[in-house]
């Protein structure tokens, strides 16, 4: 989401005749659009304004600006005004269009500007034209989000869920799509419950899958309450949509998972899994999981693993609970000591590293349909199913085409292989 967003800051900015500089040194402004989510991504944000201020002392007429939910949190703007005193611009989520005009705004003599305005609705403007060389091209669909997971973060400071109008996103994958694009993927908080008039998210599928050329669609995130059978089979079904699910399931335990008002349970969530597998040929299937959610038992933590060596994911994206002021479980009793949630992540890690190791071997010997997203003796190129292989491309310039490639060796879950002729 946060990378887009910068690709659309980008876009934003080119518009008004202010181009992208190659480093922080070399540039007028510098932009920070931070992210909240956990503890981790707020400390780098603090970390980087030391290193900002220090070229502000170089340059005084460098002009910075903090954007992003970050800042859309109580209290977090007056602490980083009064920590960083040399911040220019402190604006949330909702006004990242109107940055290049604060700037204008700085320039023209402005010491200060603040805007956390809450403006809900879709930001059309800046969803459009967005600068980005990347293979894999992002469009949002929804935004915000109304599922309230007792951990997070994400209501608080994006807001009540809303779907772009279907045309809408039709017509810029269209755009895409003219333009070369061969992977476009999705984004929401929680793609599932897209909705615009009687259109849902499986109308959506079907519409985008029905336009012409040769590319594939991914999207993110599914929330497992939501995925509907029909969705399952029509990505099993239609050819242009991957077959890859990313399907955070956060915890193995029932009792963890009502605390975490996911609104699913374990067996819920692995009816999804086997519907999967079932209809969807060679899935490739990912997921989020927190280790030391608040009163998480050495059983809950080792039904977490069972599940894990149950479902076998491709690829787990592993956190440790991160306290977020504001949310119900920041206050909930029990939370868990740091060394536990320590050592539980290094349990959990090792155990997935196990899984994609022996998946990554298995492919050896099999041909993948890729899409090239490098360059040269290395180059990689992603599957359907979210995987990554390297392969030499000989000197022959593949980036952003699909070839063939076989995989000839694995090495810590990591693929190798060679193109086809
Ligand atoms: N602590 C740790 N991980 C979190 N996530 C969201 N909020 C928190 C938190 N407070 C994780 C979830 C989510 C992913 C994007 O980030 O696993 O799926
Ligand atoms: Fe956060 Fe839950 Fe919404 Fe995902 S679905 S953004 S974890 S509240």
């Amino acid at each position: 989401m946060n990378v887009h967003e910068t690709e659309k800051l980008y876009a934003a900015f080119e518009r008004e005749g202010i181009g992208a500089a190659d480093s922080a040194e070399n540039a007028d402004i510098v932009v920070l659009n931070t992210c909240c989510v956990r503890e981790g991504a707020e400390t780098r944000v603090i970390g980087n304004l030391g290193r900002i201020k220090k070229l502000k002392q170089s340059n005084p007429n460098l002009i910075v600006a903090v954007c992003g939910c970050m800042t859309q949190q109580e209290k977090a703007a007056e602490m980083l005004r009064k920590r960083c005193p040399f911040i220019n611009i402190i604006t949330g989520t909702y006004s990242l269009g109107a940055l290049p005009q604060m700037v204008k705004a700085v320039r023209s003599g402005e010491k200060f500007i603040l805007d956390l305005s809450v403006n809900e609705e879709i930001p059309m403007g800046i969803n459009e034209a967005c600068r980005s060389d990347n293979v894999n091209r992002f469009v949002n669909i929804m935004y915000g989000c109304d599922n309230f997971c007792t951990y997070c973060i994400v209501p608080y400071v994006k807001g009540r869920e809303r779907s772009r109008r279907l045309a809408d996103v039709k017509s810029e994958v269209e755009g895409l799509v003219r333009n070369g694009a061969k992977e476009i993927t999705l984004l929401g908080q929680n793609v599932n419950s897209y909705r615009d008039g009687n259109n849902d998210f499986y109308a959506l599928l079907s519409e985008l899958s029905a336009i012409d050329g040769d590319f594939w669609i991914k999207f993110m995130t599914s929330h497992p309450k939501d995925l509907s059978g029909d969705v399952i089979k029509l990505i099993g079904r239609e050819k242009k949509l991957a077959n890859y699910v990313h399907l955070p399931v956060q915890s193995g335990s029932d009792e963890i998972l009502k605390k975490m008002n996911r609104k699913y349970s374990v067996a819920d969530y692995l009816r999804k899994i086997d519907m999967i597998r079932e209809y969807i040929p060679h899935a490739g299937l990912t997921s989020d999981i927190i280790v030391g959610f608040p009163t998480e038992t050495e059983e809950d933590f080792a039904a977490t693993l069972d599940l894990v060596r149950r479902v076998r994911y491709n690829n787990l994206f592993m956190f440790i609970y991160s306290k977020r002021n504001g949310t119900p479980a920041a206050i909930m009793e029990g939370q868990v000591p740091e060394a536990i949630k320590k050592e539980r992540i290094t349990r959990l890690i090792n155990a997935q590293s196990e899984i994609s190791n022996e998946l990554a071997s298995v492919c050896v010997g099999e041909t993948f349909r890729v899409l090239c997203d490098g360059r040269g003796k290395n180059a990689t190129g992603k599957t359907s199913d979210d995987r990554v292989i390297v392969f030499d491309d000989g000197g022959a310039d593949l980036y952003n085409r699909f070839v063939d490639v076989e995989v000839t060796s694995a090495k810590n879950s990591k693929l190798y292989g060679r193109i086809k002729v």
